[in-house]
């Protein structure tokens, strides 16, 4: 499990940095379920799909918004310190994509049956 999720980590890491480059574009003063959606995707590979998985990596789904935007924003801010990588992808994030993050996932119900692990929903 440590070993696979290492190296989810680099690989995702690379997909974060490309993401990070390119949303800050697509995020201006609003952002449309679809930019959320699409940024949230780089989210389910260690967070499981739609942030349900339960494990070493914290569950993200169905989490009050105000209590997931202020960690979100502690780690970008250097406020958490037995961070592993969260304090470098909140980074890659503006404050306004950082609490659509944070409304995206507390709205999705940790205990629905539809997801899996490995497996990411194709976007609408
Ligand atoms: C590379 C794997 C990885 C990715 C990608 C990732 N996370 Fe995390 N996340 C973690 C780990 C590991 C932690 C535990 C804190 C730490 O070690 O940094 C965490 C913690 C969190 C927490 C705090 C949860 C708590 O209970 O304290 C939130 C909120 C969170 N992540 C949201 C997100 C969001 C939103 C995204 C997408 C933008 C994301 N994460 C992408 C691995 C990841």
């Amino acid at each position: 499990m440590k070993r696979n999720f290492y190296k989810a980590t680099t690989v995702l890491l690379s997909t974060l940095t490309l993401s990070a480059a390119v949303l800050p574009c697509l995020a201006e003063d609003t952002l449309s379920s679809e930019q959320t959606a699409l940024m949230a995707g780089s989210c389910a590979n260690c967070h499981g799909t739609d942030g349900r998985l339960v494990g070493s990596v914290p569950t993200i789904a169905g989490r009050p918004a105000a209590v997931l935007e202020a960690r979100l924003l502690a780690f970008k801010r250097d406020e958490i310190s037995d961070t592993t990588v969260m304090d470098r992808i909140a980074k890659g994030f503006t404050n306004a994509e950082l609490a659509a993050l944070a409304s995206h996932f507390s709205a999705i119900d940790p205990q629905a049956d539809d997801a899996t692990e490995t497996e990411q929903e194709p976007q609408e």
